[in-house]
C-alpha cells in the first residue's frame, strides 16, 4: 500500500508581495492548514522588545524562540512596524532559525498537508514541497499596501518612511548568512505589482493543481 503523502504549498516572497492572502485563499481552496511563518519571527521579536531586549542579541533571541507558546501567536502587536523590524533582526539569527526549523517542518508534514508561507519555505523548510510559489511586487507597490495596512496612508511622509523602512528590511532577509530571501529554482514566480487577489489565486491555483498531478 502507498503511504499517503501531505500535499505541501510553499509560498515565499518578500513582504507585502501578498503571500497571506494568497496562502489562506489555497489553504482553504485545499482544505489544507495554514501557517503564517512570519508571525513566528515576529512573536520572538515582540517577546524580546517587550522585555527591553535587544532583537539582535543571539542568546536572548534564542532563549525566546525556545520559550514561545501558542499564545504569543495570537498577540495584537504582532503586526506593529516596530515588532516587524524586531522581527527582521531575530530572523538573521542561525540559532533562532534552527529553533523554528522543528516546529514549522512538523506543521507541515501532518496530513492532510498545509501551506506555509514565508521567506526560506521553498528552499530551507520544505524543500520537497508539492509547488513551490514565489510572489514578488515593486517595492513601492508593496510600501503602498503596508501603508494602507498600517491605516496611515494619508500622509506622503508617513509613506516615505514605511518605503525606506521596507527596502531597509528587504537588504536584512535577502542579505543574510542563514536561510536569505530566494527563489527556489522550481518555484512558479507570480508579479503581484499589477494584479489582483482573485488573479494572483488563480495562476497559484492552477499551478498547485498540476504540480499535484
Ligand atoms: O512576513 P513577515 O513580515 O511577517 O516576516 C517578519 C520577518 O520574519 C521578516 O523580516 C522576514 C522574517 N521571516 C523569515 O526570515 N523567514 C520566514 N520563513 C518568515 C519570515
Amino acid at each position: 500500500m502507498v503511504e499517503p503523502r501531505p500535499l505541501v504549498i510553499a509560498v515565499d516572497g518578500p513582504a507585502a508581495s501578498g503571500k497571506g492572502t494568497l496562502a489562506r485563499r489555497l489553504a482553504e481552496y485545499f482544505g489544507l492548514r495554514h501557517l503564517d511563518t512570519g508571525s513566528l519571527y515576529r512573536a520572538v521579536g515582540l517577546k524580546l522588545l517587550k522585555n527591553n531586549n535587544d532583537p539582535a542579541n543571539g542568546s536572548l533571541a534564542e532563549a525566546a524562540a525556545r520559550d514561545l507558546q501558542e499564545n504569543d501567536l495570537t498577540d495584537p502587536s504582532l503586526r506593529e512596524d516596530t515588532t516587524a523590524k524586531a522581527a527582521s533582526f531575530v530572523a538573521a539569527q542561525p540559532r533562532v532559525r534552527a529553533v523554528l526549523l522543528a516546529y514549522q517542518r512538523a506543521f507541515a508534514q501532518q496530513l492532510p498537508g498545509a501551506v506555509l508561507d514565508g521567506r526560506d519555505i521553498g528552499t530551507v523548510v520544505c524543500p520537497d514541497a508539492t509547488a513551490k510559489i514565489y510572489l514578488d511586487a515593486s517595492v513601492e507597490v508593496r510600501a503602498a499596501r503596508r501603508a494602507k495596512e498600517l491605516q496611515v496612508g494619508a500622509t506622503e511622509s508617513i509613506e516615505s518612511r514605511v518605503l525606506s523602512d521596507m527596502i531597509e528590511r528587504d537588504a536584512r532577509d535577502s542579505q543574510r548568512d542563514v536561510a536569505p530571501l530566494k527563489i527556489a529554482d522550481d518555484a512558479c514566480v507570480i508579479d503581484t505589482t499589477g494584479l489582483g487577489p482573485d488573479g494572483v489565486f488563480e495562476r497559484a491555483q492552477a499551478f498547485v493543481s498540476s504540480r499535484r498531478n
